[in-house]
């Protein structure tokens, strides 16, 4: 059994900074309220025609990634795009990136999964490694959420939590024996599927049925729900339960963690957690407060600043746990 790595990190957000008076312009909110409630202070929006989508910030964050990398392009065997936006009904974003990068025909593949989107496709990435059957795999997470948010008072609660923006890793075959993704670990919860969720478009709720039984645009479902307390209470539970999964698999303790990247959801979920191990503060990285809730982009953007920022260091352990929509969540236990 082989062992993967990270050997290039790379992110990308559009320029366009939308702060919470910005949107106090357009619903009924304001800056005290969205800070206390979610620690964000600005997230990023795309802007029409500054050329953004899903798949184009997702290969900027790539190119980044890979030049960090070291290993061509061409090299790369397999491509796994998570994302909860992509720019087409179908397909997914993944085969739009392999087009853009110019690899001659490498298998490309979309993971939903939402907020924890990530960790699944790094998990993904890291079982065609492993096995020996890929060397190199491009994992992104990438989304636009500006285009498909409420910006009225009907949808504030949601619309203020999200941000757009990508980020990519890519992942190659160790060298090193015991360096690299250590364990992976996910979960889902069905049954609690519609509490953060977005039924249509879909194959259920088409536009044009969704315009005919909403003449007047009440309750349309093609805005997202979320029952935000609820999500809460699980979110807090489940980031725990899946971070001590992981440390437990490995023997290691909490006093072990040299880093955790918690998804950015809201950072009083971040701060619980925290505080439930007694990590401290330069042990816990949150970028939320700049760029809001970016779903599957949000670990790699916050994994790619922290090592910018010299935050990890070879032979750290790094954990990186996600909680999202599905439900579903997990967790991954990397040694640097
Ligand atoms: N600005 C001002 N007031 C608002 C806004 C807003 N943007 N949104 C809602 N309100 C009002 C409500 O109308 C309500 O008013 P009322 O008391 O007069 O009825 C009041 O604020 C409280 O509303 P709640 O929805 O109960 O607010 P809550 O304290 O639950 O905070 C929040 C909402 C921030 C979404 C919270 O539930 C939360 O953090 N949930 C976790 C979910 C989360 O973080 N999701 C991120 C995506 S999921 C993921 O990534 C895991």
């Amino acid at each position: 059994m082989y062992q993967t790595k990270i050997a290039g990190l790379g992110k990308y957000v559009p320029e366009n900074v939308v702060t919470n008076d910005d949107l106090s312009k357009l619903m009924d909110t304001n800056d005290e309220w969205i800070t206390e409630r979610t620690g964000i202070k600005e997230r990023r929006h795309i802007k029409k025609g500054d050329g953004n989508t899903t798949a184009t910030m997702g290969v900027k964050a790539a190119k980044v990634a890979i030049e960090r990398s070291g290993i061509s392009k061409d090299d790369i065997d397999l491509i796994v795009f998570a994302t909860l936006s992509p720019d087409y009904y179908f397909p997914g974003c993944g085969v739009q990136v392999q087009e853009m990068l110019e690899i001659d025909t490498c298998p490309a593949l979309d993971v939903r999964n939402q907020c924890s989107g990530f960790i699944y496709a790094v998990s993904v990435a890291d079982q065609f490694i492993k096995t020996g059957m890929y060397n190199n795999v491009l994992v992104i997470g990438s989304e636009n959420h500006s285009g498909g948010l409420d910006f009225t008072d009907r949808g504030r609660s949601v619309s203020v939590i999200f941000g757009d923006g990508a980020g990519a890793a890519v992942l190659t075959r160790s060298d090193h024996n015991g360096q690299g993704i250590l364990s992976t670990h996910l979960h889902s919860e069905g049954k609690h599927a519609l509490e953060l969720s977005l039924k249509g478009p879909s194959t259920n709720y088409w536009v044009t049925e969704i315009i005919a039984d909403n003449p007047q645009g009440e309750d349309i479902p093609y805005y997202p729900y979320m029952n935000g307390q609820f999500v809460f209470k699980n979110a807090i539970q489940r980031f725990s339960e899946v971070i001590n999964e992981g440390l437990k698999e490995n023997g290691l303790e909490v006093s072990d963690i040299d880093m955790l990247i918690p998804h950015q959801a809201n950072l009083r979920i971040s701060q619980f957690v925290q505080q439930k191990f007694k990590l401290a503060d330069d042990q816990v990285y949150n970028n939320i407060q700049k760029y809001g809730n970016t779903t599957a982009a949000s670990i790699p953007i916050a994994l790619t600043e922290a090592w910018e920022e010299g935050k990890i260091k070879e032979g750290d352990i790094v954990v990186l746990a996600a909680f999202g929509s599905g439900f579903t969540w997990g967790s991954a236990i990397i040694k640097w």
